[in-house]
C-alpha cells in the first residue's frame, strides 16, 4: 500500500475536540482536512478545510464525502455500521468498520473480549424484566446496568444493588438491550492508549492512571503507578486486542485493576481517548500524530514520554457556571499548558477543555494537580 502523503486529505467522522486535535496535528503536518458531522462551526470544523454537513445516518453524503477525501478516520465510534461500509467501498476508512461494529455496542465488545478470552467481568445481556431477574440470581451484586450502545461518560448506566433498584434503573434507561456487569471493587483504573499501523506495527504509550468524577474522567496521570510487571501485562493485553480486532489507529483499552493485582478490561475505544490527552504536552509523538501516521500508512513516532511525570486535568462546563475560570492563576505555573476546544456553550459536564502538568517527580505533580483544582474550585 503506498502511504498517503502530505498535502493529501483527511476525511474525519465526528467533529468534537478528538477530530480537533487530530485536525491541528495534521495541519500542523501539511495534511488537508474535512470533518462530516451534523454540526456546524463545530469544535473540528473550526480547524478544518472544509466541514461537511449531514447526518451520520446519511450513507450517500458520506459517501459523497468520501470522494472528496483521500482516507476516512473518525474521532466518534458511534457511525452505524452500514455507513461506514459504504465509505469503505469509495476509500480506506481505519479503523475499519467491523472494528467499529465492535466497540460501538458493549455486549457486542464484551461478547469479542471473552471468546477471545480477555478478562472481562462476567456479565448478562438483558433484554426483558425477567431477564434482569434472572441475571441478577446468578451474579454477584453489586452490578451495574449499562445500555448496550451510546454510552459515554457514564450516561445510560446506574449502580444497583437488588432486583428493585435493578428493575427501577432499567425502565429508567428507555432502551430495549442493556447489559448487567458484577461491580468491580477496584484499587484504581488504568488505561493505555496505543497505534498500530497497517502494517501491524504497534506503539503503546505508557499506561496512565485515572480517577473519574461522577463517572467523567477527571484526572490522569502519567505514568500510572503500578508494578513494571503489570504495565507490561497491559501493554501485552493492549496489543492482543488490537491483533485481535486487525485494528489500524488508535485504541485505548481501560483496564480495572483488582486489590490483588489482576487487571479487568472495563471497556476499548477505537480512536484517541481523553486519557491520552496528556500526550500532547508529555511526549515525542502525541496520540493525535500517532492516529494519522497509522491511519496514512507512515511509520508510527516515538511513543517516549518527554519529562519523567505528566498530569491532565479536565475541564467541564460546570466550571463555567459562575464564571470564566482564572486563567492567568494557572497559567502562573510555567510547567501548565491550557488547551481549549471552541465549543460554544459550557453545559454541565460537557468537556470544554483539559490543563496539563508536566513534573519531575510524582511529589511535584501532585502538587501543582491540588494547586490546578484549587484555583478551578474543585478540590482534590
Ligand atoms: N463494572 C464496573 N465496576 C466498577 N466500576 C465501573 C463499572 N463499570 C463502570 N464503572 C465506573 O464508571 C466509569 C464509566 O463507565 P464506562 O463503562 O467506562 O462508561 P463510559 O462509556 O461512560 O466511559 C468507569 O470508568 C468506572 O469508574
Ligand atoms: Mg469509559
Amino acid at each position: 500500500m503506498k502511504p498517503i502523503l502530505p498535502g493529501s486529505t483527511i476525511g474525519i467522522l465526528g467533529s468534537g475536540q478528538l477530530g480537533r486535535m487530530l485536525a491541528l496535528e495534521a495541519r500542523r503536518m501539511g495534511y488537508k482536512v474535512q470533518t462530516f458531522s451534523p454540526e456546524k462551526n463545530s469544535p473540528t470544523g473550526q480547524i478544518a478545510d472544509l466541514e461537511y454537513i449531514a447526518d451520520y445516518n446519511n450513507a450517500e453524503a458520506a459517501k459523497e464525502f468520501a470522494h472528496a477525501v483521500d482516507v476516512v478516520t473518525l474521532e466518534f465510534e458511534n457511525i452505524a455500521f452500514d455507513v461506514a461500509t459504504a465509505i469503505e467501498t469509495v476509500k480506506p476508512i481505519r479503523p475499519r468498520p467491523s472494528v467499529l461494529h465492535t466497540a460501538q455496542h458493549r455486549l457486542r465488545e464484551k461478547t469479542f473480549l471473552s471468546t477471545n478470552l480477555f478478562p472481562v467481568t462476567p456479565y448478562r445481556r438483558i433484554t426483558t424484566e425477567a431477564d434482569l431477574e434472572k441475571a441478577l440470581s446468578e451474579l454477584q451484586t453489586p452490578c451495574v446496568l449499562k445500555t448496550a450502545g451510546f454510552g459515554y461518560d457514564g450516561k445510560g448506566q446506574a449502580k444497583v444493588n437488588s432486583l428493585d433498584e435493578a428493575l427501577v434503573a432499567w425502565r429508567k434507561l428507555e432502551s430495549d438491550e442493556a447489559i448487567l456487569e458484577v461491580f468491580v471493587n477496584f484499587d484504581r483504573e488504568i488505561s493505555v492508549v496505543a497505534a498500530r499501523g497497517v502494517d501491524g506495527q504497534f506503539t503503546p504509550f505508557t499506561p496512565v492512571e485515572n480517577s473519574h468524577r461522577h463517572h467523567i474522567l477527571d484526572v490522569t496521570i502519567a505514568p500510572a503507578r503500578i508494578s513494571e510487571s503489570l504495565a507490561v501485562k497491559a501493554i501485552e493485553i493492549t496489543h492482543n486486542v488490537m491483533n485481535a480486532l486487525d485494528c489500524v489507529g488508535v485504541l485505548c483499552v481501560e483496564f480495572f485493576v483488582t486489590h490483588d493485582g489482576n487487571l479487568i478490561i472495563n471497556e476499548l475505544a477505537p480512536r484517541p481517548h481523553n486519557s491520552g490527552h496528556w500526550t500532547i504536552d508529555g511526549c515525542v509523538t502525541n496520540q493525535f500524530e500517532q492516529q494519522l501516521r497509522a491511519v496514512c500508512g507512515l511509520p508510527l513516532g516515538s511513543a517516549e514520554m518527554t519529562s519523567p511525570c505528566c498530569a491532565m486535568v479536565n475541564l467541564l462546563g460546570d466550571l463555567w457556571q459562575h464564571s470564566e475560570p482564572d486563567w492567568v492563576q494557572i497559567l502562573s505555573d510555567p510547567a501548565a499548558k491550557l488547551h481549549l476546544y471552541g465549543k460554544h456553550e459550557a453545559r454541565i459536564g460537557r468537556k470544554m477543555g483539559h490543563i496539563t502538568i508536566t513534573a519531575e517527580t510524582m511529589e511535584a505533580l501532585a502538587v501543582s494537580i491540588t494547586r490546578i483544582k484549587n484555583i478551578l474550585g474543585i478540590g482534590s
